[in-house]
């Protein structure tokens, strides 16, 4: 069988972690590495048996490589993906996609000048209750939204801020919780409810000696009306995480691992606009919503890129899709530190510019050599 030799730019926690899950996949294989700090290029391509570099351009330039995975901090994912595509080399990239609006735009006008695929690196959208909330949502079962609510919170110790010097900067990654924890829930929020066009945050930043926020909040309001409610910590434990979509005709709520679906036959306004009675509910029935068995996780999107480059399998996590996530990172990071409503899409210039002021008073952290170490639930 053929297979898809990936070459990984960025082989720290998350690079080194994609290495290994891919020793498991019969449709790729690793061929060559890159970390800019040459001892963990070496380590890692000693480790792998692979050539390793120190610069991308070496490692993409090279003939046996088919596609690229960049797994470098968030800002240079633009930078590096684009000089893949306009080699004609495929790229996954990392989530986010990029730090700011203007950066993923960059990227997709790239991606579709190029005709070069692309991929995003999130890797929820695989498992079976998010791939059954998309069937749920897709259908149409929910009817016309009503409102939306993100609820994630989880815990980051100040030892895991200490850990690089790029974490939670201005400078090294342009956010905190937003950025770096939040955005797998954020693109499945996004992929399962649409963006809203208007969102007024309030962020601060509560438990920890960082630059960047680690908590977020914000009300949203969409285009048809419909109202919704985001909140993203590192400061809680146990973490918590809920979506809840509520609609015309349906209401789907996912609490953890759990998934519940409500139907709405008579629907929700039609029910109000033609009921006789002055008390009565609109009926309602949940449903049981069976879950595919399918693979999940970081394994399952590095072998969909690979059998999307070999069978044209399509993506389940296309890398234009990945442009979602950073409007709302841009706009409630925006919208909190400003206390203004921002519309959507953020306004590119304007984002840019707020940006640019917060990394020019940024300060790199000197807390010791880095450790690149991804954990076990890999956020
Ligand atoms: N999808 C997931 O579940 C998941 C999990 C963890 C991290 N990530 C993402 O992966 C990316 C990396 O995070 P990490 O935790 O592995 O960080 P890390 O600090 O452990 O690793 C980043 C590596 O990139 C290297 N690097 C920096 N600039 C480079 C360049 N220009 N060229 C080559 N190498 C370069 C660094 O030396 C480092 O080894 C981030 O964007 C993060 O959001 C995703």
């Amino acid at each position: 069988m053929a297979r898809i030799r990936y070459g990984i730019v960025g082989t720290g926690g998350m690079g080194t972690g994609h290495a290994r899950t891919m020793q498991a996949i019969e449709e790729c294989t690793l061929a060559a590495v890159c970390d800019i700090a040459p001892e963990v290029a070496e380590s890692v391509g000693e480790e792998f048996d692979v050539p390793y570099y120190t610069d991308y351009h070496d490692l993409i330039n090279r003939d046996d490589i088919d596609a690229v995975i960049v797994a470098t901090p968030h800002y240079s994912h633009p930078e590096i993906c684009i000089y893949a595509m306009e080699r004609g080399k495929p790229v996954l990239s990392e989530k986010p996609i990029a730090v700011t609006v203007s950066g993923a735009d960059a990227m997709l006008e790239a991606a579709q000048r190029t005709g070069v695929p692309f991929g995003v690196m999130h890797q929820s959208r695989s498992e079976p209750i998010w791939q059954a909330a998309w069937d749920l949502v897709k259908s149409g079962r929910l009817g016309e939204l009503y409102r939306t609510m993100l609820v994630y919170a989880d815990f980051r110790s100040q030892a895991y801020y200490d850990s690089a010097g790029w974490r939670a900067t201005w400078d090294g990654e342009g956010g905190g919780v937003l950025i770096n924890q939040a955005p797998h829930s954020l693109d499945r929020f996004t992929w399962l409810g649409g963006l809203p066009s208007r969102v007024t945050a309030f962020s601060a930043t509560r438990n920890h000696r960082i630059e960047v926020e680690d908590v977020a909040a914000a009300m949203l309001e969409y285009p048809n009306g419909a109202v919704g409610y985001v909140y993203c910590s590192t400061t809680e434990a146990p973490g918590t995480d809920i979506l809840e979509l509520s609609g015309e005709c349906g209401k789907l709520q996912v609490v953890g691992k759990d998934l519940r679906f409500w139907e709405l036959p008579e629907g929700v306004k039609r029910f109000s606009d033609t009921s006789p009675e002055m008390w009565q509910r609109p009926p309602c029935n949940e449903v049981p919503v069976e879950l595919p068995a399918c693979e999940s996780g970081h394994i399952a999107i590095l072998r969909n890129f690979a059998r999307h480059l070999l069978h044209g399998e399509p993506l389940i996590a296309p890398g234009v899709e990945g442009i979602k996530t950073v409007e709302m990172i841009n706009a409630m990071i925006l919208s909190g530190r400003t206390s203004e409503a921002v519309d959507l899409p953020v306004d590119r210039a304007r984002y840019d510019a707020f940006l640019a002021e917060l990394r020019a008073t940024s300060v790199r952290k000197d807390t010791g050599p880095d450790r690149r170490i991804t954990d076990d639930v890999h956020h």
